[in-house]
């Protein structure tokens, strides 16, 4: 009863019924820098300073074993569900599959809106190199702003759904995508993107005004051609720390993920990327630590000019970006107030930096790094092991690629004081005996980093995962617990003494934030890859969480993703929403499902076809079906598939793009010789012994 009379009311408040309106949040930077959001969760790390901090302390670490279902939606329309929901005045808005942005009504559990960019219809040839997720949407007086996988940014009409403008961040002709969510401060969107593996690639992120959509700034992370002359003297000053001709390749240093902004300095931290390509030898041959690669770099909020930076790989040669997220934090360190910075990024340090200054106070490893022994405090430089840049071709590095932390967020929180961190124990193999540094030439959307890449499938086991807790001033690990496989997601903390975070096997559990204790775990049935939020509406609080197996493990993980059994397109996407003492039930899911390889005695496998084929399918094909047709649940397992069998088919799915609407791109760089080469690479494939259970 008194349920379905707050639902009549907040319809009626939806609706325009100005007279039964409850007060509306105004979210601006007031609203958003405010630890009491009134039960709101208004930004992508909650607060600006994004530590994913809740003061609600309803649900604690006492009553969580009570946590049951409260409501739940199915997502028919998803795949990957990466995103941060936002919930603001009884809605909750979040983008699923590429980039479609839904508002739910938390009190009838209806969807209010939907809005749909359309984003596979506007990216034309980038479609070739993005996928479907997106990790989160930014939402300021009235608007919703969502970013797109094809580069637009766009603001919606948050009680609508409507578009209010769309502008294009980036050239179409260049091989960037956008997988990130926008920031919002002082009547600003800011916005970066990716790439830097499938072509040229030149950082920069760009500030928009959020009323109408006009470009107020933009900083590009690493210089251009001198001959072209730099834009300020921070270029200049940039362009110093590189070698060679840098700017065929673009550089790289783009801006995917974690980007802060900081009221108190009025400042915004990017968090750059990797080199494009990564290999150094290639990028920037006589060395140099080429700025601003791998660094958090502090900008006026206002004008976007350069304040200081902080580079965390210098001259980075193995993918070691800094865009994972920037936290901020007030810490006391020997005695003193400090304003801080807390930075986990793939190179395995933690970084506490004095943001006022740009100085660095500490780094400690936070799990498995051999690439370098420690970082100097004095000059704030790594020193690197012998052997670690693979001089002679060929090197064994911890961590690899996907680093020792990825984008899944850690949380910080006050009443511990202790970071949560995901991460990640996996080395890599750096070779660039067959690239051959000297004749490389960057390649245009096609998957080229620049090292030898891997094109087989590897072991499940190859690598492991913990939750960290991680104490900032000590730099000292407190607790972890060993997690299932290597990709878990991103983490929640509250006053409630909690730590909760969704896991690679579909497990949503509940952890004492101080002891690291197991206290509750619900089973979703589907691999969980966003972080969860929590929210109170009508005096009472929740926990959401999105299921649905997604980011870039998913897609080239290969059999290390595949052992969930998260097939692609076997289990329902939805979002569930708990409470204590909840007594809905899900729908039931259906079990764990693995790819069954085709044999076809039939196809005769020719050995240097295949091995051809291996060479596209790695540059065309592994960043979604897997490095060797091993599929981690983004994209079809191919070596299951009969179209692999069905020549006409393949060429209607590849050539003439017939799967283009759900995310198979067509494919126009590619010939009939080299789709034929696939195919015997696939068979190949199909025939070795079956890694996945
Ligand atoms: C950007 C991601 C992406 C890339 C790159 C990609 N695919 Fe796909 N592919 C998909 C998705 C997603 C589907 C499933 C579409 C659907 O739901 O029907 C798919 C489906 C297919 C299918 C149909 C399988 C079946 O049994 O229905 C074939 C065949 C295929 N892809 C071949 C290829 C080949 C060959 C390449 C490389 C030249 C390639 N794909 C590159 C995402 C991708």
């Amino acid at each position: 009863m008194k349920h379905s009379l707050q639902a009549a009311v907040a319809a009626l408040a939806i609706t325009g019924f100005g007279a039964v309106a409850t007060a509306e949040t105004v979210v601006d930077d007031k609203a958003l820098n405010a630890l009491d959001q009134g039960g709101n969760w208004l930004g992508y790390g909650r607060t600006s300073a994004e530590q994913r901090y809740s003061p609600l302390d309803q649900i604690t670490a006492a009553n969580v074993a009570k946590l049951g279902v409260a409501w739940s939606l199915d997502l028919p329309t998803d795949r990957s569900l990466t995103a941060t929901p936002l919930v603001v005045d009884g809605v909750m808005y979040f983008n699923g599959s590429y980039n479609v942005v839904h508002a739910v009504d938390v009190r009838t559990h209806q969807k209010l809106w939907t809005y749909d960019p359309k984003s596979i219809e506007h990216a034309g040839d980038r479609a070739t190199i993005m996928w479907d997720w997106n990790r989160g949407i930014a939402f300021w007086k009235g608007h919703v702003y969502v970013a797109t996988v094809d580069g637009r940014l766009i603001s919606v009409d948050a009680k609508t759904g409507k578009e209010v403008w769309s502008v294009e961040t980036i050239d179409p002709k260049n091989p960037l995508f956008i997988s990130g969510a926008p920031r919002v401060f002082r009547d600003k969107v800011l916005i970066g993107n990716g790439g830097t593996e499938w072509g040229p690639a030149r950082g920069y992120v760009t500030a928009y005004d959020a009323a109408t959509g006009k470009q107020a700034w933009r900083f590009y992370t690493v210089p251009g051609n001198p001959a072209d002359g730099f834009e300020d003297e921070t270029q200049a000053m940039a362009a110093k720390t590189w070698t060679g001709e840098w700017w065929k390749h673009g550089g790289g240093g783009t801006v995917w993920h974690g980007m802060t902004y900081d009221a108190e300095f009025n400042r915004v931290y990017i968090g750059t990327g990797n080199g494009s390509p990564w290999n150094q030898k290639m990028r920037s041959p006589g060395g140099g630590d080429n700025l601003f690669l791998c660094s958090v770099v502090a900008l006026d909020a206002d004008t976007g000019k350069y304040v200081w930076h902080y580079q965390t790989t210098p001259g980075e040669t193995w993918d070691y970006n800094s865009n994972m997220d920037i936290v901020l934090a007030d810490l006391k360190i020997d005695g003193k107030p400090v304003k801080a910075m807390l930075h986990a990024p793939k190179n395995g340090f933690f970084y506490v930096i004095d943001r006022s200054t740009g100085k660095l106070i500490s780094a400690e490893k936070f799990g498995k790094v051999d690439w370098a022994e420690y970082v100097d405090l004095k000059t704030g430089r790594p020193l690197e092991r012998k052997g670690a840049r693979y001089e002679d071709g060929e090197e064994l590095v911890w961590p690899g690629p996907f680093g020792v932390h990825n984008w899944p967020a850690m949380s910080f929180n006050p009443d511990t004081g202790l970071v949560y961190i995901p991460s990640i124990e996996m080395a890599g193999m750096f070779s660039d005996k067959y690239t051959k540094p000297k004749a490389w030439e960057s390649p245009t959307f096609k998957f080229d980093p620049g090292v030898d890449f891997l094109r087989e499938d590897g072991p499940a086991d190859w690598g492991a995962s913990f939750l960290r807790a991680w104490d900032p001033i000590k730099q000292k690990k407190i607790w972890e617990v060993p997690l299932p496989g290597v990709w878990n997601a991103g983490t929640l903390t509250t006053r409630g003494n909690l730590v909760m975070q969704g896991r690679a096997d579909g497990v949503l559990a509940a952890y004492a934030a101080d002891s690291g204790k197991v206290l509750w775990e619900a089973p979703l049935g589907l691999g969980i890859s966003a972080p969860p939020i929590t929210y109170e509406v009508d005096g009472k609080q929740y926990i959401a969480q999105l299921v649905g197996w997604g980011g870039s493990m998913t897609a080239t993980g290969g059999s290390m993703a595949a052992q969930h059994g998260w097939a692609y397109g076997a289990q329902p996407r939805r979002l569930v929403v708990f409470a204590l003492d909840g007594k809905a039930t899900l729908p039931p899911m259906p079990g764990k499902a693995f790819a069954k390889p085709l044999q076809a005695p039939e196809f005769t496998v020719y050995p240097e076809l295949a091995e051809r084929g291996s060479h596209v399918w790695s540059q065309s094909c592994g960043m979604c079906h897997g490095p060797a047709g091993t599929a981690g649940g983004n994209a079809p397992d191919l070596r299951a598939s009969p179209v692999l069998l069905d020549e006409k088919a393949l060429h209607a799915i590849v050539f003439d793009g017939a799967l283009k609407a759900r995310g198979m791109p067509q494919f126009k760089n590619i010939n009939k010789d080299d789709l034929e080469a696939v195919r015997h690479f696939i068979r190949r494939e199909a025939r070795k012994q079956n890694l996945t259970p």
